[in-house]
């Protein structure tokens, strides 16, 4: 990849500067358009080997979700954020073993910006119900109707330790995993909620429980936590969208993210089945 100074790289593919903006003012929310822009962001990613290379570690432990595509979106977002504040408050809800916000953390030391990163979730699976148990999942899952839902929305994780998985992804990369906020919990723990009431952030990621009811709740409550001009982005929310990609997200994601814009956001880019919002 090309360097045009600190910090400042040429798309290899579109030939100009690696920029946010650019991206924006190109964005139409058309087929042609949404799978474009999937298409770049996958094939930069390749071009730059600390990027590539942690998403390459990522898919071989089999140590996150998503699309490559993400991480070039969040080069691009926290490039940009990094522009206009010298600080950026980065929330994540929805943490896994801590692809993202080990991701954010390595972006922040090849950009320069300083982070001050939050992440909200539960740090554990669920105990007796995944895969290695079919036979109570099967039972489960017939009589018990909100199971069922969380099955058919993804949001039901085998049980482990995530907090020491996040330790782990942060040391292989020589990150600092002491300096990220642990909200330990949901997204609708009251007690979570209180510690955050007057708080604010510059860029928010949804990606906690995928159902209807709660990724509506998850919109509702923090939307109005991202600060003017900062950054919204919802996972698995693209399903009705127009893109030739085959995973375009679930139902209530989808559902939910179309409540932003009445919220005072701008749809400003889709990146397969995460759609980014910018707070006006
Ligand atoms: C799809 S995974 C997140 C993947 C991660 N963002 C990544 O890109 O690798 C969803 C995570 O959200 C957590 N979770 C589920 N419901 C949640 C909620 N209401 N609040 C916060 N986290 C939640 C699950 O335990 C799981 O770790």
């Amino acid at each position: 990849m090309e360097e045009l100074g600190p910090n400042r790289y040429v798309d290899p593919l579109i030939g100009t500067e690696l920029n946010l903006s650019d991206h924006v003012a190109r964005y139409q929310n058309s087929r042609e358009c949404n799978t474009r822009i999937y298409r770049e962001m996958e094939a930069t990613s390749y071009h730059w080997p600390w990027l590539s290379s942690h998403r390459a570690w990522v898919e071989a432990q089999q140590w996150g979700f998503g699309d490559r595509a993400f991480h070039t979106m969040w080069y691009l977002i926290l490039s940009h954020l990094g522009q206009h504040s010298s600080v950026i408050r980065c929330l994540e809800i929805g943490v896994y073993k801590g692809q993202v916000i080990s991701l954010w953390s390595l972006i922040s030391r090849h950009v320069e910006v300083q982070l001050q990163i939050s992440a909200l979730s539960p740090f554990s699976g669920v105990t007796g119900v995944t895969r290695e148990n079919r036979l109570l999942r099967a039972i489960r899952k017939r009589i018990d109707r909100r199971f069922r839902h969380e099955i058919e929305a993804g949001s039901l994780y085998q049980n482990g330790d995530y907090f020491a998985d996040c330790e782990k992804i942060f040391s292989e990369f020589d990150l600092d995993f002491g300096k990220v906020e642990i909200l330990r919990g949901f997204s609708t723990d009251s007690n979570i909620l209180s510690s955050l009431d007057e708080r604010q952030f510059d860029l928010i990621y949804i990606d906690g429980d995928h159902t209807e009811e709660i990724a509506t709740h998850d919109v509702k409550v923090f939307a109005p936590k991202v600060a003017k001009g900062g950054v919204l982005v919802m996972d698995d929310a693209s399903l009705f969208l127009e893109m030739d990609i085959s995973y375009r997200g679930r139902p209530g994601s989808s559902k939910a993210s179309e409540l932003l814009p009445a919220m005072g956001f701008q749809n400003i880019l889709n990146v397969g089945h995460n759609r980014v919002f910018q707070k006006q």
